[in-house]
């Protein structure tokens, strides 16, 4: 596994949020195609190495999604990845994407802390006045996740996708930055 030598753009506690690592496309790849985690996330068909890294070449000229990688800082490698993407920088809102692509390490509290620090730079560092996070029904540790740090369901869309055999829900959940600003 690669070891990170490079300096944190976000510290936490546990983990550390760092710029995307395009040595470890083949890492993303993995995480992305894994069987588990592609239902959590509803990706149904396979993806290359070399799409990935494309996707993330995308990625670095728009300015409405930032991604970066968690890396463990005790053992210090990449678990997962996490952005906000849809930003839009009028209504200042953005919707969180995270996953834990090592999945020896769900279960830990990690989920709980990427969430927390993807949110408080959106609203300190970014300036950003909601975040949303869409969440399939089945999802049940996500939905702990964003509950836990104060979000709330706003809507379902009901049946709205097929995943594997069944329609499920999509669920919005919801943090404004401040109750004012909603
Ligand atoms: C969602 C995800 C990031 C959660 O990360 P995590 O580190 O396992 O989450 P945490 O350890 O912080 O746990 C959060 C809560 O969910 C619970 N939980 C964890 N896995 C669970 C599961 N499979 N079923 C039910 N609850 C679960 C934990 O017990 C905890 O609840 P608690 O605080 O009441 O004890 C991780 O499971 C993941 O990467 N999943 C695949 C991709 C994905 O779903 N991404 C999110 C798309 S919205």
């Amino acid at each position: 596994m690669n070891t990170i030598a490079s300096a944190a753009f976000i510290n936490g506690n546990l983990i550390d949020l760092q710029p995307i690592n395009f040595n470890h496309m083949h890492l993303y790849d993995k995480w992305g195609n894994d069987q588990e985690v592609r239902h959590l996330r509803h990706y149904e068909f396979p993806r290359s190495t070399d799409e990935v890294k494309e996707r993330y070449l995308n990625s670095i000229k728009a300015t409405d999604k930032y991604s970066f990688e968690v890396v463990h800082k005790k053992d210090g490698v990449p678990i997962g990845t996490c952005n906000l993407h849809e930003i839009n920088w009028v209504s200042r809102t953005a919707e969180i994407g995270f996953f834990i692509g090592e999945r020896k390490y769900w279960g830990m509290g990690l989920g709980t802390e990427i969430a927390s620090l993807i949110t408080s730079y959106a609203f300190q560092e970014l300036n950003l006045r909601k975040l949303k996070a869409v969440i399939y029904s089945p999802n049940i540790a996500s939905q702990k996740v964003f509950t836990k740090l104060d979000f709330h369901l706003e809507a379902t869309l009901k049946g709205e996708e097929y995943i594997d055999g069944d329609y499920i829900d999509i669920h919005f959940y919801v943090k404004y930055r401040n109750a004012s600003e909603k």
